[in-house]
C-alpha cells in the first residue's frame, strides 16, 4: 500500500439543500442545513486513508473550534496529523456550500489558515515528504508552500500530482516543472491550455500541451463521462459508473485520494488506478455531504 503525503487544505464545510439556486436578490428556504469535515485537501486524505494508504497531512488550522473540531475528525481517521500547524492569527478554513435538487452545488470557501502556512513550516515537515510515495497539491493553500513541498519531493525522487482545484489564472511555471502528473477537469484544463475540450481529438491536444510544460502523466477528468488519460505514450477515457448524484460534493476529491492510494510510482496501473477512483467516486456522489460521503475500501470490492 502507498504512502502519501497530502499538502493543502482543511475546511469546516456548512451546507444548505435548497430545491434551486437562489437568483441574485432572491431570499429563499433551505431544506436543510448541515455541517461536516472537507477541503479539497482534507477530503483527499480522508480517500487515500479510507482505502488504506499510509496517510500524512501537511497544512494549517486556526487556534478556534472549527480547527480541533478538524484535527479530531481527521485524527479519528488515523490520517497522521504532525505536520499541520495552529495558527493563532487566522481562522480555520471554511466553505459555504448550496446543494440543489438536481445534485449541482456551488460553493464559496474563505481559506483563512489554508493560505497563512509558509514553506519554513514545510520544510519541518520535510520528513513525511521524504517517506512517501506521492506527494499530492490542489489550490486552496498556499502556493509557495506547495511549490517547496514539491520541490523536496522531487530532490528525493518522491513523485508528484497536483490537482489545480479550484482554477487559478497563472499558475507558476516553477510549480509545473515539478509536476510529474495533473489532474485537471475540463474547466482547469481550459484554463491551463487555452483549448476547449469537447471530444477525445481535443483531450490528446490538451495533454499534449500539458506533456510540453514537461508533466509526465496528465488524468482529465470529465465529470459523468469518467476520465482521460495521457501516460507513456498511452491514452483513452475510463467511462464513469452510471448512477444519480445527489451531491457531487468531494467526488474529485476522492477519485484522486482512491486512485492514489494504488498507484504504482511508475503509472504503469493507471487505468486500473483511475477505474477504482470512479468507483469510489461514483459512491460519493450518490450521499451528501464532504467526508461522510467518502467510502471506504470495503465497499470498492
Ligand atoms: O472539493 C470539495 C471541497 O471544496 C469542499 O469540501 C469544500 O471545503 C471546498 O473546499
Ligand atoms: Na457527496
Amino acid at each position: 500500500m502507498n504512502t502519501i503525503t497530502i499538502i493543502g487544505s482543511i475546511n469546516l464545510d456548512t451546507t444548505l439543500r435548497v430545491k434551486d439556486m437562489p437568483k441574485p436578490g432572491e431570499t429563499i428556504h433551505a431544506i436543510e442545513h448541515f455541517t461536516a469535515g472537507g477541503g479539497k485537501g482534507a477530503n483527499q486524505a480522508v480517500a487515500a486513508k479510507r482505502s488504506d494508504a499510509n496517510t500524512f497531512f501537511i497544512g494549517a488550522v486556526g487556534n478556534d473550534g472549527a480547527g480541533s473540531m478538524m484535527t479530531d475528525l481527521m485524527s479519528q481517521e488515523e490520517i497522521d496529523m504532525t505536520g499541520v500547524a495552529t495558527l493563532d492569527n487566522e481562522s480555520t478554513g471554511q466553505a459555504f456550500i448550496m446543494v440543489d435538487n438536481h445534485g449541482e452545488n456551488s460553493i464559496m470557501i474563505y481559506s483563512g489558515a489554508n493560505n497563512t502556512f509558509t514553506p519554513e513550516h514545510v520544510e519541518k515537515s520535510s520528513d513525511l515528504i521524504k517517506k512517501s510515495d506521492f506527494v499530492i497539491a490542489q489550490f486552496e493553500s498556499a502556493i509557495d508552500s506547495t511549490i517547496e513541498a514539491f520541490k523536496i519531493a522531487r530532490a528525493n525522487g518522491v513523485k508528484t500530482i497536483l490537482n489545480p482545484a479550484p482554477a487559478l489564472e497563472n499558475v507558476p511555471e516553477e510549480l509545473l516543472k515539478v509536476t510529474d502528473m495533473i489532474i485537471p477537469n475540463e474547466t482547469e484544463t481550459e484554463i491551463l491550455t487555452g483549448i476547449e475540450v469537447t471530444d477525445e481529438a481535443s483531450l490528446k491536444e490538451a495533454a499534449d500541451h500539458l506533456h510540453g510544460l514537461g508533466i509526465e502523466a496528465v488524468i482529465i477528468t470529465i465529470g459523468s463521462k469518467g476520465a482521460f488519460f495521457d501516460v507513456n505514450g498511452k491514452n483513452g477515457i475510463v467511462p464513469a459508473f452510471k448512477v444519480k448524484a445527489v451531491d457531487t460534493t468531494a467526488a474529485g476529491d476522492t477519485f484522486i485520494g482512491t486512485m492514489s492510494s494504488i498507484l504504482k510510482p511508475d503509472f504503469s496501473n493507471l487505468e486500473e488506478a483511475i477505474l477504482y477512483g470512479n468507483k469510489a467516486s461514483s459512491l460519493t456522489v450518490q450521499r451528501f455531504g464532504a467526508q461522510p460521503s467518502i467510502p471506504f475500501k470495503k465497499e470498492l470490492v
